[in-house]
This record gives structure tokens, sequence and C-alpha cells, in this order.
């Protein structure tokens, strides 16, 4: 199993295909393979790696009390450095929490980013309420385990029409993280900064997608977001929800196999 040492914890990772790097990073509660279609798909263009974030899927377990975005950022820059040749840089590819982390990435280490694409995400906090949501998780997960999360996210994060398999690859990713994991990322989160500010200095090519039925990040926001990005690109993925690379892989394929072509 492919995996390499990171300030203090050993990260696993997915790894297909040759050419220049591109970094996948996964949303919360899932792991890497959410990417299993992307790494397939895009092997032929890219050298894909797909990591399972710090105490997240074959990763090592960890007792953090909390996963800050800025600790999963320095995993990330770290990631980079020792697997891509060269200059040390990736195309980087991130869904909702991926994307928090991904925008402390490009605020600590944009050295390390040759292009974004941002997927279903947004640089702003948690607002009182979403931090008292977070709370309310934990209890929830250390009182009854993952199966009532994994029953609400399918409820709330998925296009109310997902097929029968991207319900399971969901659901399976959600009941298969980590208790201590769950509950050290949603403090993370809670606990995250605003990043709006720095959307304005990206300067790399930006690709922002967002679900066309995406609930906790709306195609209305993500064109925000976008139209604050210069030059960003803005899609959305008919018919899906929150987690698009699972509910409409192809797309995404084809989107990202686009955005990298157009800059070559
Ligand atoms: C995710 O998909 O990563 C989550 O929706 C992020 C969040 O809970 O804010």
């Amino acid at each position: 199993m492919p995996h390499v040492d990171v300030a203090g914890t050993r990260l696993h990772y997915h790894v297909a295909g040759e050419g220049p790097l591109a970094l996948l990073v996964h949303g919360f509660p899932f792991d890497a393979t959410m990417w299993l279609d992307q790494l397939s798909r895009l092997r032929t263009v890219r050298r894909c790696v797909a990591p399972d974030l710090r105490g997240f899927g074959a990763s090592a377990p960890t007792t953090e009390r909390t996963l800050p975005m800025e600790r999963h950022a320095q995993d990330m820059a770290q990631l980079i450095a020792t697997l891509a040749d060269g200059d040390a840089v990736a195309d980087v590819v991130a869904l909702s929490m991926g994307g928090y982390v991904v925008l402390a990435l490009w605020e600590n280490h944009p050295e390390r980013v040759r292009s974004l694409a941002l997927l279903d995400t947004r640089a702003e906090p948690d607002d009182e309420e979403g931090r008292a949501g977070r709370d309310a998780t934990i209890s929830s997960v250390v009182q009854q385990g993952r199966t009532p999360l994994a029953t609400d996210l399918l409820g709330s994060l998925l296009a109310p029409d997902a097929d029968a398999t991207a319900r399971a690859r969901v659901r399976t990713m959600i009941e298969g993280t980590r208790v201590e994991t769950i509950v050290a990322a949603l403090r993370g989160m809670r606990d995250r900064p605003d990043r709006t500010a720095l959307l304005s200095t990206i300067d790399v090519p930006t690709l922002v997608v967002a679900g066309e039925h995406d609930a906790p990040t709306p195609p209305e926001a993500m064109q925000v977001m976008a139209d604050t990005i210069p030059g960003a690109r803005f899609e959305v993925v008919p018919g899906a929800g929150h987690v698009t690379a699972v509910e409409r892989p192809e797309v995404i394929c084809d989107l990202l196999a686009e955005f990298w072509g157009a800059q070559q």
C-alpha cells in the first residue's frame, strides 16, 4: 500500500497514471475512494494521487483532539513535495472539506499549486448555527455511532434521485470513517477561519464546480465564489447534489480533462 510519512503520521494514498501530478483531496466524512472513477479515467492525462487525509481511510489512526484544516494543508504540501518531480507542484482538485483544506494550502503554500478545481465547497466559516450544529453532531456520533450520521448525510448531501451505487458508496465511506476522526474533523471544520478574502489572491487557473441540487453549497453561492476568483471558470453539474465526483463521475472527469487540457 503506498504511503508517505508526514509530520508525525503516515498517510495512505491511491495513485494511478503517468505525467504531471494531480492531487485529489476528499471531503467529510469520506476517504480517497470517492475519487476512484477519476483515478481510473484521468490516469491517461495525469499522475493522479488521492490521499486519505490524516486519520481518514487507510491512513494511520489519530487521537488528535482536533484536525485543523491547516494541519491537513501542511500534510498536502509535504505530500506534493515528496511525490512530484521537478517543480513540486500539483493540479489540485478538492471537494467540500477538501476545499477548506486546499484554501489553507493556497494561503500557506501557494508554490505547491499549479491549478485549482474547487468542487462543492466554500470559503466562508461556519456561522453560529453551523458551529452549534457541529457540536450537536459530535454528541450524536459519540452517543449513537455513525449510522444516524450516514442516514442524515445521505438525505442532505445527495440529489433526491442519486443512484443506488452513489448512495452505497457514500454510506460505506461514512460508516468506515473512525469515530475519533469524525469528531476531530468536526472540531477542525467548526473552528476554521474565514478565507473569503483569499479568493481574490488566487492567480492560478481555477475551475469552480457546483452540483445542480447541492444544498450545503448551492450553485448560486459557488457562482459568487467563482466571480471572486480572477479568471475562474464556473460549471454546474446537472442532476448532482453535493458529492458531484461520486454522483456524476463522468461529468467531473470530462470537466477536469478539458480544464487541464486547456492549460497545456
Ligand atoms: C463535506 O462534504 O466535506 C462536508 O459537507 C463539509 C462540511 O460539513 O462543511
